[in-house]
């Protein structure tokens, strides 16, 4: 076995220790992975795990169970996974799968058995449990297993045997340790970072006016896939002119006119964890006056929210900072009438800046693009916003998207720009993951058209 996957999964034994140690003595926990998708008639999509039975176990076979069994007494605390038996026939068809036999040693449970044993399994160890812990109403078809489980352990009653008298839901447990990303999941999460930032200049490089959008996503794919990134994390958005005025247009299939530019969203997942990255740029390598003014006034929010960022700040610090300099320029260059709303404060206050302006400043990001994790303290009044700490990783995702309308400046018309990057929470401030892809003006002009690849 290699380092990588030796440290990774110490780090997901004692994420199941973690877990288990939050749970009653001989509370049960269940914890499927996510059913492969039918695309349409025979094909697949390319399979994705769940993040959270991933973020336990490490293991991305379909078709697989983990169950914990908390401490209890002199019994120690139990992993089980349940996954595919060896199939030789199957294996030639759809290629190597561990068998529960190999997967115990190599994913370091305490058992493993075939998926096809679980229900005999689970209505052993779910008799005199006394707590089911898993995912609750979250799907249909689990809630369905877990009555059949239920029934066959309440037919042991005449026995003496008792069923679980309590369900909880397992989830919050799991998004409360997924906020806080450990050593290992930090440079898997800068090397996302790194490629996917990559792949932006590459875009860059290769643009000219002419090109088609998707001639760009192609750029980005390439480069995701040849560092080894196995999916992009969502589907990519190259928008040019107008498009980039759409928060979420990804047809892609538009030709770039001179003059225009180019937003480009994307990132990619590298071994299950997201990067998440937003670059703008002008597709013949200069910013127009009024393209130079909005993008710079982004970028100034995004410096501001950047300066929000550090241990016992809110969450919704580095927002209400990138916003006020927004608001501060939209009422400067007259997309906000100063007029009907007065200073920056009245602005806020009035969401004149919505038209402009309609999305948060940033994420949790991690294993899911929008990663798991309260925003919001609720166990205080008020619910206010939580504190940052080291190991929270997000975005600062700041733009500005400027539609055709009376009394909005002709010269802004049609411009869309958002900058996104991302950072982890660090005692230091914010330590940036994509700062590899062009951002300042000079950097973009001087790369734009000039990749190798144009
Ligand atoms: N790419 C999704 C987002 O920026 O939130
Ligand atoms: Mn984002
Ligand atoms: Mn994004």
């Amino acid at each position: 076995m290699d380092t990588t996957a030796a440290r990774d999964t110490r780090a997901c034994a004692a994420r199941r220790a973690r877990l288990a140690a939050q749970m009653p003595p001989g509370a049960v926990a269940v914890l499927p992975t996510a059913p492969p998708a039918i695309r349409n008639g025979d094909s697949e999509y390319p399979y994705r795990h769940d993040s959270y039975f991933y973020y336990l176990t490490g293991f991305t076979e379909p078709e697989s169970v983990l169950v914990l069994v908390a401490a209890h007494g002199e019994r120690p605390a139990r992993s089980i996974l349940f996954c595919r038996e060896k199939h030789p026939e199957r294996e030639i068809w759809d290629g190597f799968r561990y068998g529960p036999q190999a997967a115990r040693a190599a994913f370091g449970v305490d058992e493993a058995f075939a998926i096809d044993a679980i229900d005999t399994e689970l209505t052993r160890i779910l008799a005199d449990a006394p707590a089911l812990y898993y995912a609750l109403a979250a799907n249909a078809a689990l809630d369905a297993r877990v009555k059949g489980w239920m029934d066959a352990v309440r037919a042991l009653a005449r026995g003496g045997t008792t069923a679980p008298a309590s369900f909880h839901d397992l989830l919050p447990l799991l998004d409360e340790m997924r906020l806080l990303k450990d050593d290992g999941e930090q440079a898997t999460m800068a090397r996302a970072g790194r490629i996917s930032a990559q792949a932006h200049a590459r875009a860059m490089g290769a643009a000219r006016p002419g090109v088609f959008e998707y001639a760009l996503e192609a750029e980005l794919l390439y480069e995701f896939r040849r560092n080894g990134a196995q999916f992009p994390a969502y589907t990519p958005i190259v928008a040019s002119g107008p498009n980039a005025c759409v928060l979420h247009y990804n047809a892609n299939d538009r030709q770039v006119r001179d003059g225009e530019l180019v937003l480009i969203d994307a990132g990619c997942e590298l071994d299950g964890y997201a990067a998440d990255i937003t670059r703008t740029f002008p597709v013949n390598g200069r910013f127009d006056a009024a393209q130079r003014t909005l993008y710079e006034l982004v970028l100034a929010a995004q410096r501001a929210a950047f300066a929000a960022i550090a241990p016992g700040r809110p969450y919704a610090g580095f927002h209400e900072a990138a916003l006020r300099v927004l608001v501060q320029g939209m009422l400067d260059l007259g997309l906000v009438d100063r007029s009907k709303v007065g200073n920056v404060d009245d602005a806020i206050a009035a969401r004149a800046h919505l038209p402009f302006y309609m999305h948060g400043t940033g994420h949790w990001l991690g294993m899911d693009v929008h990663d798991v994790g309260a925003y919001r303290d609720v166990t205080q009044p008020g619910k206010p916003s939580r504190l940052l700490q080291p190991g929270m990783a997000l975005t600062v995702e700041p733009g500005i998207y400027v539609r055709p309308a009376d009394g909005v400046p002709e010269a802004f018309w049609n411009i869309g720009i958002r900058i996104e990057d991302d950072v982890i929470v660090t005692e230091d401030g914010p330590r940036i993951l994509t700062g590899d892809a062009p951002r300042e003006v000079a950097e973009i002009e001087a790369l734009v058209g000039k990749g190798m690849h144009g």
